[in-house]
């Protein structure tokens, strides 16, 4: 039944090593990214292809509205290695305007589980909801939340105790904020990287 599956992988080691004789051999090798993606599970958001990188270059984490729960073993554990192990230079919060995730959070209807998972998403809006509920536009209204999600997820990554070790060794390494528009293909800067430690001040 997956046969088109099975056949496209083969098309594509295929080209891989014709391209770079030694691809697979180096990568077999070792990985060494500079990036950590985090970003939302959503199947029109894939990570290395949106911004042109080859596998070994891109460390990834996706679920359901790129969250960072500073609770969740799952993002924890991935954004350790990341920092300990790996040493990427950047973790970068992806999220993605029209998130279904972002819109279930606050749209009133009962999914089951994956409400509980969007609590932080509820939580940002509660924060934000003078400014928000001032946005005639609903998907204006939701674009912005996105937007603020990703600002929160910033922040609890800047938060992180192996971030903020890293940063107390000196460590180089940056946070960033994007939202991805599914309409055009682009990525946004939100213009919250975090540096070190004193720019947490940045994020209100
Ligand atoms: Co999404």
């Amino acid at each position: 039944m997956l046969d088109h599956l099975i056949a496209n992988n083969r098309a594509w080691a295929e080209r891989k090593v014709a391209d770079d004789g030694d691809f697979f051999k180096r990568l077999e090798r070792q990985q060494a990214p500079e990036y950590l993606w985090i970003g939302c599970s959503d199947s029109r958001v894939p990570a290395n292809e949106i911004v042109g990188l080859d596998p070994g270059e891109l460390f990834v984490h996706r679920n359901v509205a790129n969250l960072a729960p500073p609770q969740d073993a799952n993002y924890l554990s991935v954004l350790q290695f990341a920092v300990d192990v790996l040493r990427v230079k950047h973790v970068i919060v992806v999220g993605h305007y029209g998130c279904a995730g972002v819109n279930a959070a606050v749209g009133g209807k009962r999914l089951g589980l994956v409400d509980h998972w969007l609590h932080p998403v509820r939580e940002v809006f509660h924060q934000h909801r003078h400014t928000l509920e001032a946005i005639q536009d609903r998907r204006q209204r939701l674009d912005r939340l996105c937007e603020l999600n990703v600002i929160r997820q910033v922040r609890n990554i800047a938060f992180d105790i192996f971030v903020q070790d890293a940063w107390a060794r000196g460590q180089a390494l940056s946070v960033h904020g994007w939202v991805y528009s599914l309409a055009n293909g682009l990525v946004k800067d939100l213009d919250t990287t975090v540096r070190r430690l004193e720019e947490i001040e940045r994020l209100g």
